[in-house]
């Protein structure tokens, strides 16, 4: 039987996912959204490229959560995005009510599938997403660091006029301001940033990839970034579609790994078939364990605010 996978969420992020996942030709795909015509009309457009572009899976567009029956993957981007001045937070309340409503449905129709979170704030959506789908913490990952990562690493390669595939860097913690970027870990081919950059630069590319989302949404004005996000959301579900075991940075509940327990932040993980397979702890310095015990206070504090805890 050929994998299924549905996309909650037919706006800018998860259009462009959906677009990405079927061109992939690993899964059948299925779009929701609440809006009518919306799923269905993308969904059309989108298979309309097919002999162009060459895939042949199935892609569905609907507003029915039993289209989304026995999903292998779930990504739930649906929920408001970010206006201009916005901070993640203050999606907070209305993204609750709507992240709720739809982790039931999808546990509903898919008791057995791995959930990502894309809706922000991812780390709190995340743990909201845990609580009212009653999964085990394996299954359910957030969408953070391969999207800040991709950042930090593009920054890199753009200046230092090298291909960004060269590039490999890890952004932990909150998606959001107490983003945890790591230069440490930064390298160009296997060569520490430190050794190619001044640190006045590697200051000024942190601060950039912390403000990476809201830089994005003042060009636009109206609404944030879905290019990369969407990329980034595709790389997560071909690991674990293809059983791929491959360690990237992603929002998780942790258990007492750097010292921080029961809430959600960027870590490293190592994912495949059965989602979160590792949480994989690095060699922190106290100053990282430091800001990353900092970024999880942030979202336990938000967590608490909407009585999840
Ligand atoms: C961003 C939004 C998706 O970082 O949080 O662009």
């Amino acid at each position: 039987m050929a994998r299924k996978i549905s996309v909650i969420g037919a706006g800018n992020v998860g259009a462009s996912l959906a677009q990405r996942l079927v061109e992939k030709d690993f899964a059948d795909i299925v779009l929701l959204d609440i809006i009518e015509g919306l799923p269905q009309g993308k969904a059309l457009d989108i298979y309309q490229s097919s002999p162009i572009t060459g895939f042949s899976s199935k892609l569905t567009g609907t507003n029915d959560y039993r289209d989304t029956t026995g999903s292998d993957v779930v990504i739930i981007t649906s929920g408001i995005g970010r206006k201009p001045g916005m901070t993640r937070d203050e999606l907070l309340e209305i993204n609750v009510k709507i992240v709720s409503g739809v982790t039931q449905n999808v546990a509903a129709y898919s008791p057995d599938c791995i959930i990502i979170i894309v809706t922000n704030p991812v780390d709190t959506m995340t743990c909201l997403a845990l609580k009212v789908s009653g999964f085990t913490p394996k299954r359910v990952v957030g969408l953070s660091g391969v999207l800040d990562s991709a950042r930090f690493s593009s920054f890199i390669a753009d200046e230092l006029d090298v291909p960004p595939g060269d590039v490999s860097s890890f952004v932990l913690g909150e998606h959001g301001k107490n983003m945890v970027v790591i230069p440490r870990l930064a390298t160009v081919n296997g060569k520490p940033i430190a050794e190619l950059l001044s640190a006045e630069a590697i200051k000024r590319l942190v601060k950039r990839t912390i403000n990476g989302g809201a830089e994005i949404v003042g060009l636009l004005k109206v609404g944030s970034a879905f290019y990369a996000p969407a990329a980034a959301a595709a790389r997560m579900v071909e690991t674990i579609i293809q059983d791929k075991k491959e360690v990237m940075p992603c929002a998780a509940w942790l258990q007492g790994e750097y010292g921080i327990k029961d809430v959600v932040i960027g870590v490293l993980v190592k994912l495949g078939r059965n989602g979160i397979e590792e949480i994989v702890e690095f060699n922190s310095t106290s100053e990282e364990r430091k800001a990353l015990q900092n970024s999880a206070e942030a979202v336990r504090k938000l967590v608490k605010s909407i009585n999840l805890l």
